[in-house]
């Protein structure tokens, strides 16, 4: 097996729920920032805003918040007289890119450092509270935050679907019903031999009226994914309006589609 430590580092890689008091000193900080900003880039259309308070989540030291920011693009491009005609959704979709590569680099960056880190994923939903704690400008929009520190826990690395379901050569594949239960299974069993939803008293409620007939001993990933998608964030509403207020204007239109004429 080729082994190096990067690929160890990437291979062993687990999100840390549990910190020490331990503060990242500067140098640290500005090289895990750095190291994110070396990630490539489609047009740096993104910046961090860090916090280091007390009262961040999992009792870690850091928090960043990985924004889509077409500010200081206008910024620049101001200065010779031009602006952005490109569409918002078009430039939405470059800015993430952007943002979650420079986001798993520090991620990576700060595994190399011996610290941990945890993303979490409900920035967009309140972009505008974050935009007024931190007076983010027009046009920056918050799009995941990342809790980072010295872990205080060890957690096993969490399970993944196989190899087969996931890289598809030349091809994409329609799977057997065998394929997508082996996925499934290994999953379940992976984080059922974790015990990670019971440890963690994770159980999504079912709504709807629906009965609920899953135990610890049985609810596992594939029952708790299905039950965000299956349950969540039905309209666009919430996020489009999260979006507008932070100067993004991604309209959302129901349009008659017309089959094509044969
Ligand atoms: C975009 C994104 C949002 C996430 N949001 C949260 C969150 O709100 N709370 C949390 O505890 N973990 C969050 N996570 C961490 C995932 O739960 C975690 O990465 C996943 O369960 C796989 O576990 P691992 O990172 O330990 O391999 C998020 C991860 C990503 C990439």
């Amino acid at each position: 097996m080729i082994s190096n430590p990067i690929i160890d580092s990437m291979i062993n890689r687990k999100s840390i729920r549990k910190y020490t008091e331990e503060i990242p000193t500067d140098e640290v900080i500005h090289l895990v920032v750095r190291a994110g900003q070396q990630a490539p880039f489609a047009s740096q259309l993104c910046s961090v805003l860090l916090t280091r308070k007390k009262g961040i989540p999992f009792g870690a030291p850091l928090l960043f918040t990985i924004c889509v920011d077409l500010h200081r693009m206008e910024l620049i491009m101001a200065r010779g007289s031009w602006r952005i005609v490109t569409n918002d959704l078009s430039m939405l979709f470059f800015g993430i890119q952007d943002a979650s590569l420079m986001a798993e680099n520090m991620v990576t960056a700060a595994e190399s450092l011996g610290m941990g880190s945890c993303f979490l994923g409900v920035a967009p939903y309140i972009a505008d509270k974050i935009a007024r704690k931190y007076k983010l400008p027009p046009r920056v929009f918050p799009l995941v935050q990342l809790v980072m520190g010295y872990p205080a826990e060890n957690p096993p690395t969490r399970p993944r679907y196989p190899l087969r379901f996931s890289l598809f050569e030349d091809e994409y594949p329609r799977f057997s019903d065998d394929e997508v239960e082996q996925a499934m299974k290994q999953m379940d069993e992976g984080y059922l031999a974790q015990n990670y939803y019971s440890k963690g008293k994770i159980m999504i409620k079912l709504e709807r009226g629906r009965e609920e007939t899953y135990t610890y001993d049985n609810y596992s990933w594939t029952e708790h994914i299905s039950r965000k998608w299956g349950q969540w964030y039905e309209s666009p509403a919430e996020l489009l309006e999260q979006l507008s207020k932070r100067g993004f204007k991604v309209f959302f239109q129901e349009k008659e589609i017309t089959e094509p004429e044969e």
